[in-house]
């Protein structure tokens, strides 16, 4: 090893950068983007914006436009929000800052759900964190009384909870996210509601009644991944103290001012995305519902949970050799191997998808 090597945090030894897969699909429904659905004036009205961009000078490092229209658009404060690039930085800042060490040098945990978003693990780690996971009930929802014993036992500083979860699509039972939240009163807890808007409930308000309770939130999945902005809402004495963390001028300029357009003048448009896919969903599951072998968990997201009778791995790709990428965990094994995590598409796109399984599965 290399003195520079061994200067190197030995979590990394570990890990492998995120890089998605690479290579010329047809259809890409693997990541659980919006499809282009969004019409022709959205993008005149956003070249426009570009034009009135300062490119020579530093943004807003404070991002007070933004903020302050997140903060119209929900019906919060400017100062009860935190903006990142994308809800990934937002899970890195929270990590950093809540961090202080409980009994001597003992690293902090992290609690959250199997299978769930990685980045919580992935960036608790990287900090030398030790993370509890909790496997999912039967049905993809919070198994309570697990979390609950978890939580005695592992005293975690944070605590996430992505409502719709990534990749399950299943929105928490309210009673269940209640008493875990009830429990965690020594924890943070981190709601992840990344995919709200394609659910019919969500449960921002909790950020008031429990100061220990922060919701995440992000443009990525309704139409504007590119932006890379998301945002935190939660208690403004929290806030404030995140923001010390944030690296200054984290939101570019451009993405601010795209963002404030998207938020204040373009929202009719995300909605009319918002129904799109919502409607596509009910037609893709409805079809996929009737190739044989399959089965489906209800999904609150933009994306579709699929058993299958074959092993996902061998699905995955029969359909990548017909140019459709969907996304399949069978390496964690277990009861993955049977999962194939499928973003809906665009109608031509779902379509070209049912037509592959309907040849491979
Ligand atoms: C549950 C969940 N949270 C957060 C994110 C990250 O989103 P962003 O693009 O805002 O960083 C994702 C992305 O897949 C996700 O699935």
């Amino acid at each position: 090893m290399s003195h520079v090597e061994e200067l190197l945090r030995p979590e990394l030894a570990d890990l492998k950068p995120y890089v998605p897969v690479h290579g010329s699909f047809r259809v890409r429904l693997d990541a659980n983007e919006a499809p282009p659905l969004l019409g022709e004036h959205v993008a005149e009205r956003l070249a426009r914006e570009l034009a009135r961009v300062p490119l020579e000078r530093y943004p807003d490092a404070t991002a007070f436009e933004l903020r302050s229209a997140v903060a119209e658009r929900l019906g919060v404060k400017p100062e009860e929000v935190l903006l990142g690039v994308g809800s990934d930085e937002l899970i890195t800042l929270l990590l950093t800052a809540v961090a202080r060490p409980r009994r001597g040098n003992e690293p902090p945990a992290v609690l959250t759900t199997t299978p769930t978003f990685v980045m919580y693990r992935l960036s608790a780690r990287l900090r030398g964190q030790r993370v509890i996971e909790v496997p999912l009930d039967a049905e993809w929802d919070l198994a309570e009384e697990s979390l609950l014993r978890g939580i005695d036992m592992s005293e975690p500083h944070v605590v996430f909870i992505a409502s719709p979860n990534n990749p399950t699509g299943v929105v928490a039972r309210a009673e269940r996210l209640a008493r875990v939240i009830e429990h965690a009163e020594r924890s943070l807890v981190v709601v992840d509601e990344a995919y709200v808007n394609y659910a019919d409930r969500d449960v921002l308000e909790l950020f008031r009644r429990h100061e220990n309770v922060v919701i995440l939130r992000t443009l990525s999945k309704i139409g504007f991944a590119a932006l890379r902005v998301g945002w935190l809402v939660g208690n403004a004495k929290l806030v404030a103290e995140l923001d010390k963390v944030r690296s200054p001028y984290n939101m570019n300029g451009v993405s601010q001012a795209f963002a404030t357009v998207v938020l204040r003048e373009l929202w009719a448009d995300v909605e009319k995305l918002i129904a799109a896919v919502k409607s596509e969903r009910t037609r893709l599951a409805a079809e996929l519902a009737r190739l044989p072998g399959l089965e489906l968990t209800p999904s609150g997201a933009n994306f579709l949970w699929v058993k299958t009778a074959r092993p996902a791995a061998d699905v995955l790709s029969e359909l990548s050799a017909r140019g459709v990428l969907v996304r399949s965990f069978h390496a964690s094994g277990g009861r993955l191997a049977r999962q194939l995590r499928i973003t809906v598409g665009a109608p031509a796109e779902n379509d070209e998808l049912v037509r592959c399984l309907r040849e491979s599965c």
